[in-house]
C-alpha cells in the first residue's frame, strides 16, 4: 500500500443525468435511475473511490433528456453508503448562499460529514432562458459565484455572520445547526477560464478542470500557485478524464474508435456552439473548450484529452505523470459505470498505489 501523505485520489461522476457522458449511440449500460446510481456508489467506495460528482441540468440537451437534482439524489446516494463523500454540484443564481448553507449543513449533519459541494459558474444559456434566470457574461458569472462561496464560508464559519456584496446580503445572520466538518465541507468549483483560475486561488479548496495533457494542466496548475502563495492550504487540484480500461491497448482503442463513429454529429455540434458561445465573455479565451475538437466534444468535458485509454499499467503510469505535475484527484467517467468502475478498483487501482509505494521510496 502506499506510504505516500499525498496519495491520489479519485471521485467519479454520478449518473444523474441520463444519456451516460458521452454524445454518442453507442449502447451503454449505465443508468440515471436511483437503484442503479446506489449499486454503483456502494461499488465505488469499495473500489477505492473517495468521492462522486454529480451535475446540475435544469433541462434537456444533448443527450441529457432526464436530470435528477444533485443535491437531493446525493442524499440518497449518502443514505446508501457509509464512507463516500457526494459531491453535489450548485448553480449560483437558482441557488442562494442562504438555502445551500442551511441545506448543506443539515445534510453535512445527517451523514456524518460526507458532503461537498462543487461551484459552477454555468455554460447552458438557454437552460437560464428556460428558468427565468438572468445570463450574466462569463466573468460577471465568476464575480457572482465567488461572492457565493465567501458568503457561505462566512455563514458556516461565523456566529452573526453579516456581509454586503454586489448579489448577496447578510446582516448578523447565525446558522444552527452549523456543518459537520471543520471549518466547513469542501468546496469543489469547476471551469478552467482565467477567472476560474483567479476564483480557486482565492476562495475554493479544489478547482476541477476538463480533461488535458499533463503539461496543459500544468500550466494552470502554476497560474493558480502563483496567484495564491498567501494561503496556508495549498488548492487541490482535480482533472476529468474518460477512462477506457481494457486487457489489451487494442480493445481499449476500440472502444473508443466505437464511440466516436457513433457520436450524433448534430448534437456534438450544436453542444460545441453552446459552449464556445459561453466562454465568450471569458477574454483571454483560455476556459473549457476553447481550443476542443470535434472528437474532444463527443465526451462533454474534453475527458479523451487526459489519454486514459489502454491497459491498466499504461493508464497507472499516465495517472502519476498527472500527480507529478501537481494533480491530486482523478475526476472519472466511463462508458458502463458498474462494471468499469470496479474493474478500475480491481485492476488499475492497486497498479497505481504500488508506483504511488515506489516512488515515495525512491524520494
Ligand atoms: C468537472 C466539471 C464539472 C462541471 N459540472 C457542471 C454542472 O454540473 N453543471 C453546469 O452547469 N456546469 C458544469 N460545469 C461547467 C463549469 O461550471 C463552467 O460553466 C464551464 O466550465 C465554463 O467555465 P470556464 O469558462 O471557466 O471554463 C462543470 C465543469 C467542470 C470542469
Amino acid at each position: 500500500m502506499a506510504t505516500d501523505a499525498r496519495a491520489l485520489q479519485f471521485a467519479y461522476w454520478v449518473p444523474n443525468v441520463s444519456g451516460g457522458l458521452v454524445i454518442s449511440r453507442i449502447p451503454q449500460r449505465t443508468h440515471w435511475d436511483l437503484a442503479y446510481n446506489q449499486a454503483l456508489a456502494r461499488i465505488a467506495e469499495q473500489a477505492g473511490f473517495s468521492y462522486g460528482l454529480s451535475q446540475i441540468r435544469f433541462t434537456a440537451g444533448y443527450g441529457a433528456e432526464y436530470q435528477h437534482e444533485p443535491v437531493a439524489f446525493s442524499q440518497a446516494l449518502l443514505a446508501a453508503t457509509t464512507r463516500l463523500k457526494l459531491i453535489a454540484a450548485i448553480l449560483p443564481g437558482p441557488w442562494t448562499p442562504a438555502v445551500v448553507a442551511k441545506q448543506l449543513a443539515t445534510i453535512d449533519q445527517i451523514s456524518g460529514g460526507r458532503i461537498a459541494i462543487n461551484i459552477v459558474s454555468g455554460w447552458f444559456r438557454s437552460e437560464f432562458h428556460a428558468i427565468g434566470e438572468p445570463w450574466l457574461e462569463h466573468d460577471e458569472r465568476y464575480r457572482r459565484s465567488e461572492e457565493f462561496i465567501r458568503a457561505l464560508k462566512g455563514i458556516w464559519t461565523q456566529d452573526g455572520f453579516s456581509f454586503r456584496g454586489d448579489f448577496y446580503r447578510f446582516h448578523d445572520y447565525g446558522l444552527r445547526p452549523g456543518p459537520l466538518q471543520q471549518p466547513h465541507p469542501e468546496i469543489f468549483q469547476g471551469g478552467s477560464s482565467r477567472a476560474a483560475r483567479d476564483m480557486a486561488a482565492r476562495v475554493s479548496d479544489w478547482y476541477l478542470t476538463n480533461g488535458n495533457t499533463p503539461e496543459g494542466v500544468r500550466v494552470q496548475i502554476e497560474d493558480i500557485r502563483r496567484k495564491s502563495t498567501h494561503r496556508e492550504t495549498p488548492v487541490k487540484i482535480g482533472i476529468n478524464a474518460f477512462i477506457i480500461a481494457r486487457d489489451t491497448e487494442a480493445e481499449a482503442q476500440a472502444v473508443l474508435a466505437d464511440i466516436l463513429d457513433q457520436a450524433d454529429p448534430a448534437a456534438v455540434e450544436a453542444f460545441g456552439r453552446e459552449v464556445r458561445q459561453a466562454g465568450l465573455g471569458s477574454p483571454e479565451g483560455e476556459g473549457n473548450w476553447a481550443d476542443s475538437s470535434f472528437e474532444d466534444l463527443v465526451q462533454y468535458n474534453d475527458g479523451f484529452r487526459t489519454g486514459l485509454i489502454g491497459t491498466p499499467q499504461h493508464i497507472a503510469e499516465r495517472i502519476l505523470a498527472f500527480k507529478a505535475v501537481g494533480v491530486d484527484l482523478i475526476l472519472a467517467g466511463f462508458l458502463h459505470a458498474q462494471e468499469e468502475v470496479a474493474y478500475f478498483g480491481r485492476e488499475v487501482l492497486p497498479r497505481i498505489r504500488a508506483l504511488e509505494a515506489a516512488a515515495a521510496h525512491k524520494g
